[in-house]
């Protein structure tokens, strides 16, 4: 359904009261690409990345704060990103695509020679993402709904960049309905993103399992 042989659980069966969310062993380290040309009208991202900068082993990264010029540093890019395990993107959905900026830093910092290509393997064994808001329903991301096209299905370019890189790809981490979405599903929203990424962490967290999962928000609520 998605990259190949990865697919995704959780893998937490055994461990479910025994061990705490919050006392579980860091092992991953997440970089969150954070991209936002209008962060100033933001309400739903805004509290998405509220606080994210204090959940043990995340760096939260804001490209439209760094480079408003869009004058990225290739090379300090590079060195964040191989200091990480995990890459999250993390944007409003555009017109069904990423912010121009996040596009930019894509085709500068994940280039020829250094990310892909025979000798390109900067990025390699590390885990790809997004994370990603959208003012659609998810009913409306089907193919019998308004937008025509699966979520899955309008992030496959990211999908085989993954692949390109020979990175291993997450399911996304959707938040839907942000035209609509009320004042306590926000906060809900936020909350459940930092649960995520707690977990995402965790090295009991684990991307083995044969069936796979649409959204990464799906195997979060199965561990409510
Ligand atoms: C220029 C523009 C294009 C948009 N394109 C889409 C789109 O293709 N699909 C969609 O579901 N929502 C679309 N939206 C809605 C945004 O995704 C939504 O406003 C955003 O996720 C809200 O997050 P925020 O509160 O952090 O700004 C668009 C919004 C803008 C301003």
């Amino acid at each position: 359904m998605w990259s190949g042989s990865v697919s995704l659980c959780v893998s937490r069966k055994n461990r479910v009261g025994k061990v705490k969310e919050t006392a579980a062993a860091i092992v991953r380290s997440i970089l969150i690409v954070f991209a936002h040309p209008a962060f100033e009208k933001s309400r739903v991202n805004r509290a998405l990345v509220s606080g994210v900068d204090k959940v043990a082993g995340v760096t939260f990264h804001d490209l439209y704060e760094l480079y408003p010029e869009m004058d990225i540093d290739v090379k300090a890019e590079q060195r964040l990103l191989q200091a990480h395990d995990v890459v999250l993107l993390h944007y409003p959905f555009f017109l069904y695509g990423m912010p121009a900026l996040l596009k930019e830093w894509m085709d500068l910092v994940l280039v020829h020679g250094w990310a892909f290509g025979s000798r390109g393997a900067a990025m390699r064994d590390k885990w790809l993402g997004a994370v990603v808001t959208t003012g659609g329903g998810r009913v409306s991301y089907s193919r019998d709904g308004f937008n025509r096209f699966t979520m899955r299905e309008l992030l496959a370019p990211l999908e085989q960049t993954a692949c390109l890189c020979g990175m291993r790809y997450l399911p996304p981490y959707v938040v839907h309905g942000t035209n609509v979405i009320a004042k306590e599903g926000i906060s809900s929203s936020a909350a459940d993103y930092h649960r995520m990424l707690r977990l995402l962490s965790d090295d009991a967290f684990r991307f083995d399992s044969p069936d796979g999962r649409e959204y990464l928000n799906d195997c979060l609520n199965e561990k409510r």
